[in-house]
């Protein structure tokens, strides 16, 4: 009786998407294409990561990009500017990188400070090497549904979302933010998977309503614990991008967890579930940049 009434407790609770084991399954994937590069061609993919500034929870990011990179084997270097850097440093710095044929993918860290134009260092960076997905011809690439960089917490939310659905066709998908890192990259690619896509925002009237009539809900608003259960529709797929740290120092997502846990069907914890896949994706698309840059074949990573 006692072990029943357990079981109906845990029913009551959504099922935990473990983004760490996602992403060490990828990451894993990666590293073992970048081992057949090297021996079959020679060829060690390298990445750049620029970090501007102090900002510490971007120094924390790019170590850890850093790390994972060389532990699958691809060359990681991250190239640490102060934060008084002129653009027009940090636009030849861009050059250079994108003019050394053993870098393969370059990402600048964001955000910039203020008195840098994101932009135009963006438009800087050569699409082929643009791991980000920012570059606007890659943004262009993706809307048109064409072989493109897709950016990488986009990626990560689509397959955690796929490790759970696999046929997304004509379910309904609200996506909580219209960031061009997060938001609106991951509609169009739930739009590629035949969703029925809506974008709600900081001016969206009633946005719990909408959100509410989601099968998947992808918050991407940045605003600690902003969705509550009554945004979330029984048994839905919610998955949560937002990293906040409070004053408490605890960090927590867009989604209130606890109330969350208790009608979604499925849900991504804070922390622990699409962060690490950003990085794995990172990694993916720089062995994909390395591929294409020097003509051999592109594996299924995953
Ligand atoms: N800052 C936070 N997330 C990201 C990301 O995915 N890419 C870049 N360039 N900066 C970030």
């Amino acid at each position: 009786m006692k072990a029943e009434r357990a079981m109906e407790t845990q029913k009551e609770q959504a099922a935990l998407i473990n983004g760490r084991a996602a992403a060490k399954a990828f990451r894993a994937s990666v590293s073992a294409h970048v081992d057949a590069l090297i021996k079959a061609h020679g060829i060690q993919p390298g990445l750049s990561v620029v970090l501007v500034g102090d900002d510490p929870a971007s120094a924390i990011y790019v170590r850890d990009k850093e790390k994972k990179a060389q532990r699958a084997g691809i060359n990681g270097q991250t190239h640490r500017l102060p934060k008084e850097t002129s653009q027009d440093d940090l636009l030849a710095l861009v050059k250079r990188l994108n003019a050394d044929k053993d870098v393969h993918g370059i990402l600048v860290q964001l955000p910039l400070p203020d008195h840098i134009d994101t932009d135009a260092v963006l438009a800087a960076i050569d699409p082929a090497k643009d791991v980000d997905g920012l570059h606007v011809q890659n943004i262009g690439l993706l809307a048109a549904g064409e072989p493109a960089m897709v950016p990488c917490t986009p990626m990560g939310c689509m397959i955690l979302i796929r490790s759970v659905i696999k046929n997304l066709s004509g379910l309904h998908a609200v996506v909580v933010g219209r960031s061009k890192l997060a938001g609106k990259p991951v509609a169009e690619l739930l739009l590629h998977e035949n969703c029925t896509v809506t974008i709600c925002h900081s001016r969206t009237h009633n946005p719990a309503h909408i959100a509410r009539q989601a099968d998947i809900l992808v918050v991407a608003a940045g605003r600690p614990k902003m969705v509550k259960a009554d945004w979330i529709k029984s048994g839905a797929v919610v998955i949560d991008v937002g990293i906040n740290r409070l004053d408490d120092g605890t960090i927590c997502g867009d989604v209130d967890f606890d109330e969350a846990v208790k009608v979604a069907g499925h849900i991504t914890p804070v922390p622990g579930g699409v962060g690490p896949m950003t990085i794995a994706c990172l990694l993916g698309n720089t062995l994909i940049a390395a591929c294409r840059q020097t003509g051999v074949d592109v594996p299924h990573i995953g």
